[in-house]
């Protein structure tokens, strides 16, 4: 089986894609053959050695994969071969095949498809986690989302709407603006051409109810300067690469909260929970309620210039390898 190596670290050019043995299911573990695979922000990082965890090389990125189970180790007894499945498999994604604990593994809920589930793993949990676990959403809301056509933010849409709230989407081009009101968001802000803060206020009538950032930078602080009273500024990432200083005579002022989301450690440690946070995405997919985007797609030959473009703000929604 071919899979995409980081034999160093360094940029998406530096992966080496290679022949590898396959590898049998342990007890509890299954064994898939990788149909598609979710790329991530943080995959662009790890091959860098710049993420907060780091592996050693050589190692094979990619956390998100969706595919067929090929085999089944001991004790397990929730999948079995033939069911098409998604999973959280941490690394080993950009893979033909991956084994994986059943613990991290979901059936693909009904009409989903292999490269939506791949693109759903991660970013649907995160905002959901975000919105509604941390930011306690609720429905009437407005919330304002940053990188609103990246992975976690064209989530963040859809799940703000899903909750009954009002979502105002803002990008860095027209092009990912257009993208976003066609998943029905109220308004949008061009936050390279547009005054973010007073656009936000005019948008959402006085201020907004949540602000959703996996971005910082310069935009944070335009962001928290449009909060309204009792507003929760949910804090997801640093995509721009600057980790932005809070004012904290705004928060003082905006009687506002700032919320720290994350979703992996808290899954971590909180497993339970987290079936919870799956079961409430599957119920909201079956009800019709979310309506996952189509991820752009590359054939997994390509997995270094998917990377790339990733890396240069080029995917709207996800980016996706498919295999076969
Ligand atoms: N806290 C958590 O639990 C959690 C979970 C998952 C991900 N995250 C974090 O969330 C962030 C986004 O992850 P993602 O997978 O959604 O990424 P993504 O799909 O690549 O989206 C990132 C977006 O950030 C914007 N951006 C602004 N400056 C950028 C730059 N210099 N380089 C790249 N993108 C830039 C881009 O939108 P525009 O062009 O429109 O600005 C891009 O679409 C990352 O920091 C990631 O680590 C956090």
């Amino acid at each position: 089986m071919r899979a995409a190596v980081c034999v160093e670290f360094g940029p998406p050019e530096k992966l080496v894609i290679e022949e590898r043995d396959r590898l049998p299911p342990g007890p509890g573990q299954i064994s898939v053959s990788v149909r598609a695979a979710g790329l991530n922000f943080v995959d662009s990082l790890l091959i860098q050695g710049l993420y907060q965890i780091k592996p050693t090389p050589p190692f094979v990125p990619g956390s998100d994969v969706a595919g067929i189970v090929d085999a089944v180790g001991e004790g397990v007894t929730d999948f079995a071969i033939g069911d098409e499945v998604m999973a959280m498999s941490g690394l080993n994604g950009f893979a033909e095949q991956v084994v994986v604990s059943q613990s991290r593994t979901y059936p693909i809920p009904r009409g989903l498809g292999f490269a939506r589930a791949a693109g759903f793993l991660q970013s649907y949990p995160t905002a959901l986690f975000a919105l509604d676990n941390r930011g306690r959403m609720q429905a009437g809301e407005t919330l304002l989302v940053l990188a609103a056509a990246g992975g976690v933010g064209s989530a963040a849409i859809d799940i703000g709407r899903a909750l009954g709230g009002s979502v105002i989407a803002a990008a860095s081009t027209d092009a990912k603006l257009e993208a976003c009101r066609a998943r029905g968001v109220a308004g949008v802000i061009n936050y390279e051409s547009e005054d973010l803060k007073v656009r936000a206020k005019e948008l959402s009538g006085g201020g907004v109810d949540l602000v959703f950032d996996p971005v910082g930078g310069d935009y944070t602080e335009q962001a928290l300067r449009a909060i309204a009273p009792n507003g929760r500024f949910l804090v997801i990432g640093f995509a721009a690469g600057e980790i932005p200083r809070l004012r904290l005579n705004l928060v003082l002022l905006k009687q506002c909260q700032v919320v720290g989301v994350d979703w992996g450690g808290w899954a971590a440690k909180n497993q339970d929970a987290n079936r919870a946070v799956f079961d409430k995405l599957g119920g909201l997919l079956e009800s019709g309620k979310l309506d996952p985007p189509q991820p752009q797609t590359y054939p997994f030959e390509n997995v270094r210039e998917a990377l790339r473009d990733l890396m240069e703000r080029k995917v709207v929604h996800k980016a996706v390898l498919l295999f076969g």
